[in-house]
């Protein structure tokens, strides 16, 4: 029998694409991956309340930025879930480079716009979605990306269009741009799970022919 791919989820807020993961992997038949750990950038969030509910172990990340311990801790918590995957869900701090080097090809991320535009410093949270407004785009969208040593822009896996709606404040694309997210990320998981893509040695996402055409979700009611 296959091993079931372990998967490691590191938040800061509520937690609705780990919550994707959990009802898409954790407690299903014959699943071929589940989220074994959640860790958290802080106490008392959303995700770590989500992670107890369904039952898989969560923990704390020390205070502070790289250099303080979180490199260590980081290490350790990544070593007790065993993670054959780490998915940053919403992690707002920046990965320490020891640890992006020993998951490299192995640590995902997930962006609520079409990177390269609206990412990197200071884009998180509904910056990203006022700076989209901001610049009269008329579409915006959910990326996938492999984590390098800086903020959203290593490989990008996987992207979807999200459109930009007259009379839209930052909650309104928020939300619509969110329940993509849910969509992409759990079929981006699988696609690592089956193998169907991986980063190769230039540095770039090679997927396997048509896999995510053939194996993607639904979207047909998003436009
Ligand atoms: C999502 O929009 C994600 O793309 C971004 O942070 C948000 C996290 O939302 N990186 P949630 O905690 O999964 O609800």
């Amino acid at each position: 029998m296959k091993d079931v791919l372990k998967i490691a989820v590191l938040a800061s807020g509520s937690g609705t694409n780990l919550q994707a993961l959990l009802d898409r992997f954790n407690g299903v038949p014959d699943s071929s991956a589940r989220v074994s750990r959640v860790i958290a950038s802080r106490a008392g969030i959303g995700a770590l309340a989500r992670a107890e509910v369904a039952g898989v172990p969560g923990a704390v990340l020390p205070a502070g930025d790289a250099g303080t311990g979180l490199q260590a801790a980081l290490f350790a918590e990544l070593d007790v879930a065993e993670a054959d995957l780490v998915v940053l869900a919403g992690f707002l701090k920046l990965i320490p480079v020891p640890v992006v080097s020993a998951y490299r090809g192995r640590m995902i991320n997930i962006h609520p716009a079409l990177l390269p535009a609206f990412g990197g410093p200071g884009m998180f949270g509904r910056h990203v979605h006022e700076a989209v407004l901001r610049s009269g785009a008329r579409v915006t969208g959910v990326t996938v990306h492999f984590v390098d040593e800086e903020y959203d822009h290593g490989a990008i896996i996987a992207q979807w269009p999200v459109p930009v709606l007259s009379g839209d404040d930052a909650e309104r694309l928020a939300a619509r741009v969110l329940e993509v997210e849910h969509r992409v990320l759990p079929a981006v998981v699988l696609g690592f799970a089956e193998g169907a893509f991986e980063l190769d040695p230039i540095g770039d996402c090679r997927w396997r022919d048509r896999w995510f055409a053939g194996n993607t979700f639904n979207m047909e009611s998003e436009v």
